[in-house]
């Protein structure tokens, strides 16, 4: 497969980019940024995420031959798939928060219920840790999520209420009903009004960019990780700076470029809305506002911000299950494959790929946030179920 056919499916979908004139290279990882993710807290949450049963680190795939044909030195792909057995990274997070929520309110003891609003993945994890801590959950969700993620999330004995409009109609309404209630709130998203639970979710998605840095053993050039709040992204590439400091790589957040709130903000400078129905293939990335702990390391921390359009994340998640140049073929959801595709939309442009220094020496590590989470979905937009493409339907 030589490099023009390949990056030839991207010419078409180009990603937009916005360097960060902002973000902070050269430097350590600056104090003032420990009191939002803080090193020693980030350690403690991965150790206890560790203990869990059922733990292990999710592998990082080795895309040789993608990365000859977007000319790049190495690529590899830290594939969330298989975490916990729920599909995606959130299981790092919000089980994590739920389970120092349960120890900070033992009076809420067994009639204890977890609330959310979720685009899917986050609410499912919640869920699940409901169950597997011994309360009741209330996962609200809004008109753009299928009923393959409802029936999921359902599936671990939770309440679920549908909600006209999108995530953050569903995000006012479940605040209103747990205050009501007197639910425990586990929002994986708050604006000024934030407080430990955003934080300790950030602390529990660390998991993932540390285990990655371990398999690769040699720190990465470049990162791409998508962004729907921002939250995963300000785990990472916060993790890869409180690590590696100075020699942090160049870190780029992608994101749907009909749900771009991050992106808008950087451009700002501030947080900022971002209009509109946010009507993407990309639903988990389906954010309009800004995580604003995620948003203040990310202001600092990304370099680069870039938007794709729906095509890229179908034509990736194709590219991903076909296996290029004797690749293992990988299942990825619309959502988790959007990193992969920020990057090869962007090796496919002579003057995105220039601007972002990617070049046939970059060892590029992408966040693949989720296997395929909606497998209906999966199968119409691939034409094969993630089973025969996993090699085992
Ligand atoms: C699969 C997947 N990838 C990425 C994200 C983005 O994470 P965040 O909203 O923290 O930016 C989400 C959020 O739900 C997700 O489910």
């Amino acid at each position: 497969m030589n490099s023009h056919s390949v990056l030839a499916r991207f010419a078409a979908t180009p990603a937009t980019l916005f360097h960060n004139p902002r973000a902070e290279g050269g430097g350590g990882w600056p104090d003032d940024l420990e009191g939002l993710l803080g090193s020693e807290d980030c350690a403690a949450a991965r150790l206890d995420v560790a203990a869990w049963p059922g733990y292990a680190p999710t592998p990082l795939r080795d895309l040789s031959g993608l990365a000859q044909a977007a000319g790049l030195a190495a690529l590899s792909y830290k594939d969330e798939g298989g975490r916990f057995g729920l599909g995606s990274f959130k299981a790092l997070g919000g089980p994590l928060a739920v389970r120092r929520l349960l120890a900070r309110n033992p009076a809420a003891g067994d009639g204890a219920t977890v609330a959310c609003a979720t685009d899917g993945n986050h609410g499912r994890a919640v869920a699940w840790a409901a169950q597997a801590f011994g309360c009741a959950s209330a996962i609200y969700i809004h008109e753009g999520v299928s009923q393959g993620r409802e029936d999921a999330i359902a599936g671990y004995g939770a309440r679920v209420v549908r909600v006209p409009g999108i995530y953050d109609d569903s995000l006012r309404r479940v605040q209103a009903d747990a205050g009501e209630n007197g639910w425990i709130l586990v929002s994986d998203t708050a604006g000024d009004d934030f407080d430990q639970t955003q934080l300790d979710i950030l602390q529990g998605y660390t998991t993932l960019a540390d285990e990655a840095l371990t398999q690769l053993g040699q720190a990465p050039t470049h990162v791409f990780v998508q962004g729907g709040v921002g939250g995963l992204a300000a785990a990472v590439c916060g993790h890869l700076w409180q690590v590696l400091g100075a020699r942090r790589p160049h870190t780029a957040v992608v994101e749907p470029e009909k749900a771009a709130c991050l992106y808008v903000s950087a451009v700002n400078g501030k947080p900022t809305l971002f209009p509109g129905d946010l009507d993407t293939v990309m639903a988990c990335l389906a954010a309009g506002e800004v995580n604003l702990p995620a948003w203040r390391i990310l202001d600092r921390a990304a370099d680069t911000f870039l938007t794709i359009p729906d095509e890229a994340a179908v034509a990736g998640m194709r590219l991903l299950a076909e296996g290029i140049g004797g690749d293992a073929p990988v299942v990825a959801g619309e959502s988790g494959v959007a990193a992969l595709a920020g990057l090869l939309a962007a090796c496919a442009d002579g003057g995105a790929r220039k601007s972002l220094g990617l070049a046939d020496d970059s060892r590029v590590l992408v966040i693949g946030s989720e296997g395929a989470t909606d497998p209906a979905l999966y199968r119409r937009i691939v034409g094969r179920s993630p089973d025969e493409v996993g090699g085992t339907g």
